[in-house]
């Protein structure tokens, strides 16, 4: 999504300085080809050689600089920028750039460059609230510029409240947002994500591998892309993605009720989810206690939500594509056939869970797609980000596609 995007990332004097080494880390790790621009005073916060180490680029701290100027002078990277992000933004640079002041290489790349500019501002919380600021903020906001509010929180001065700067995570997703086609625009999608846990006692469940990781990935993805995303979620460590509507569950029967009160509403619903098949048929309420040599659980089917959707299709006019995975360690194809038939779905994304780099817990997957039409889509070893868009892609043609 980032991929080969060029950012420039202005970084000014503030404690919050050092939240801009690994915000550059993620616009990297990204495949995003970064430029970083200091202030003066940034640079008495983190060194360049930080910036410059990590982004592979030389990093910009002065207006005139003979060497860099020869190279790529300020104005042609203002020029080539696909975005440029402002992060940690004060007071001072946000004012500066409202007032059309261009006195350092900052305000002066940002009043140069045609590409959109995300400020995420960091500040004391007086100064935040400050009408003066506040003004400027809203003049920016009119003009087009984009703006990644701070949060509330401990700052560093000794206050509380808001002016704490937002998290790396939360920036890079308003500009990964910012750099993508809103092709889901007007569409609500529903993604599950994670594990359901089966209670046996107040201490004890079962469960399974599954971080979330893959679910959370198309839920971004999709808000990326302008839809409106519900995202069902059972246990996962994973933070709560922003501009999204996140409902936490447990269980297989908990998300099998969220599920069934928003489907009609929705244009699709990925299953994402690591459903447990099976639950305890008893859920007792004290700790069951240790006793003999050995112990058995007797288990009742879940309810297969995704099933209970295919059904819903085949015997209403419910409208919404339904997508499946399939958690595969043999046979994927033909195990993934049989899924996608019997649950009535329009297409499922097989993963082979027995790969280290696939499947479970990792950051990238590999995945055939298949077709309710017998056609398919492989798609080789790839960032769970990147599966998350191909996925969307195959929606938003199917989306298209229909009167
Ligand atoms: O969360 P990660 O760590 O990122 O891992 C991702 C993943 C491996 C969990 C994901 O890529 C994946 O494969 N999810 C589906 C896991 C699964 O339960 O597969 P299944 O083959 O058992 O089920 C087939 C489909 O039916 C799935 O869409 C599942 O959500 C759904 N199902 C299954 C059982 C059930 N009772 N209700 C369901 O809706």
């Amino acid at each position: 999504m980032l991929k080969d995007k060029k950012i420039i990332l202005g970084v000014c004097g503030g404690i919050a300085a050092y939240k801009a080494v690994e915000l550059l880390r993620l616009f990297t790790k990204a495949g995003a080809d970064v430029n970083v621009v200091m202030t003066r005073a940034a640079s008495e916060f983190v060194t360049p050689l930080t910036f410059q180490t990590l982004s592979s680029n030389p990093v910009h701290t002065e207006l005139f600089n003979l060497i860099a100027e020869q190279e790529i002078g300020h104005i042609s990277l203002a020029d080539r920028a696909d975005l440029v992000v402002i992060a940690p933004a004060t007071a001072n640079v946000i004012g500066k750039i409202a007032s059309g002041i261009a006195d350092d290489i900052l305000t002066t790349t940002v009043m140069a460059t045609k590409a959109p500019v995300l400020f995420a501002p960091a500040m004391n919380v007086n100064m935040y609230t400050n009408p003066i600021y506040q003004e400027n903020e809203a003049k920016l906001r009119r003009f087009g510029y984009f703006f990644e509010s701070p949060v509330t929180g401990a700052l560093a001065c000794g206050w509380e409240g808001s002016g704490k700067l937002a998290s790396p995570e939360a920036i890079f997703e308003s500009a990964a947002s910012i750099l993508t086609e809103k092709d889901l625009d007007g569409r609500t999608i529903l993604i599950t994500a994670g594990p359901t846990r089966e209670e046996l006692d107040p201490v004890r469940y079962i469960t399974n591998h599954s971080s979330g990781k893959m679910g959370y990935a198309i839920a971004k993805a999709a808000r990326r892309r302008g839809a409106t995303v519900l995202l069902i979620s059972g246990p996962t460590s994973l933070p709560a993605p922003a501009g999204l509507q996140l409902i936490k569950v447990s269980s297989a029967v908990e998300m099998l009720n969220e599920v069934m009160v928003r489907v009609a509403d929705c244009d699709a619903v990925i299953k994402a989810a690591a459903v447990a098949d099976y639950r305890p048929v008893v859920r007792e309420s004290s700790k069951i206690k240790k006793s003999g040599d050995s112990s058995s659980i007797r288990l009742v089917k879940n309810p297969d939500i995704l099933a209970e959707l295919g059904r819903m299709k085949s015997s209403s006019n419910l409208q919404t594509i339904l997508v499946g995975f399939a958690a595969e360690t043999d046979s994927l194809a033909e195990n993934a056939a049989i899924k996608l038939n019997l649950k009535n779905l329009d297409m499922i994304v097989a993963n082979d869970v027995t790969q280290s780099d696939a499947g479970f817990n990792v950051d990238t997957n590999r995945a055939v797609i298949f077709f309710r039409d017998g056609s398919s889509k492989s798609c080789d070893l790839m960032s769970k980000d990147d599966l998350a868009d191909v996925i969307l892609d195959q929606i938003a043609m199917q989306i298209r596609e229909t009167p």
